[in-house]
């Protein structure tokens, strides 16, 4: 794995999309108060984001999303295209990044940049991170489901552990620079999610418009556009004959996946490392 994988600061990078300039240009990164960020434990929802954030941004206007690849359109923070792309992106300035919140950078902190946290219910986070293990190159290969909810609830997986992301950015201090949403919030209404992302970020969209993005941003739609569904990616890197990114987008799967003592196991485990917090959860983690 240390072949596959650059650690920094005790978590696991993909070398082939991160590398020590990368990361660190990130940590130097400046960030404006108009900034727009969505941060998202992978597999929650972070090319959704991507297909959002611009919409909202510019009022349902539909050419970046058919003109510009979802990477070079909302770029990660953490990865080596920002650096390429950050003088000629236009205020207000959309990014979506994984980092968990020790890792946001200085300039974050004092900027009033605004944030979206994607928190998806973790057995599909699990069963999604599954099949992008498999058909991505630059990821590990899960090998048995059994053997991936261990790997999983050991942390040793890209961003390290759910638990952690979500604790983090659940305590973070940030007031009205911060709103949560769920995938599931989005998958269930997505006019309503949009409402609240867009009132979030003044911005006025009239109810067409939000209609409009909704449509554009549905999952069927998502994935018969080649800037967003990754088919411009070499078969080499990902391989969607073993998975397609966009893979299902439903609520539940995990029902189709977890045994019954793998079942017990993830809850009784992620129970245990939220014990100490005060917050709930949106889920029955049962
Ligand atoms: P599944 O594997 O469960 O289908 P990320 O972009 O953070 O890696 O997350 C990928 C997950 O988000 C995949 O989940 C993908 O199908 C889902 N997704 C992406 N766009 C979606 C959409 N428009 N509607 C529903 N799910 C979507």
């Amino acid at each position: 794995s240390e072949e596959i994988y650059l650690n920094y600061k005790g978590l696991m990078f993909p070398k082939e999309t991160h590398s020590l300039e990368s990361l660190e240009f990130a940590q130097e990164f400046k960030f404006k108060d108009e900034d727009v960020m969505a941060v998202v434990y992978p597999k929650s929802g972070t090319i959704w984001m991507q297909e959002i954030l611009p919409l909202l941004l510019n009022g349902g206007d539909l050419t970046p999303i058919h003109t510009i690849p979802n990477w070079d359109r909302v770029p990660w923070l953490e990865e080596k295209r920002l650096a390429l792309l950050v003088d000629k992106m236009a205020s207000p300035r959309a990014m979506v990044t994984h980092f968990p919140y020790q890792l946001m950078p200085p300039s974050f902190h004092t900027s009033k940049a605004k944030v979206i946290y994607v928190m998806r219910n973790p057995k599909d986070i699990l069963v999604s991170s599954y099949y992008f293990h498999k058909m991505a190159a630059f990821l590990e290969d899960p090998r048995t489901f059994d053997e991936f909810v261990d790997t999983f609830l050991e942390g040793k997986v890209l961003f390290g552990k759910w638990t952690d992301h979500v604790k983090g950015w659940k305590s973070a201090e940030l007031g009205n620079r911060l709103m949560y949403i769920t995938y599931e919030e989005m998958v269930q209404d997505l006019p309503a999610a949009l409402r609240q992302m867009s009132d979030f970020l003044g911005r006025n969209l009239s109810e067409d418009t939000i209609q409009k993005i909704a449509e554009h941003c549905s999952f069927k739609t998502m994935k018969t556009n080649k800037m967003s569904n990754f088919s411009l990616v070499p078969k080499m890197y990902m391989d969607a004959d073993k998975s397609p990114f966009l893979r299902k987008g439903v609520l539940g799967d995990w029902k189709n996946h977890f045994n019954s003592e793998q079942l017990a196991k993830f809850t009784s485990a992620i129970r245990k490392d939220l014990d100490s917090e005060s917050f709930s959860l949106p889920w029955n983690l049962d």
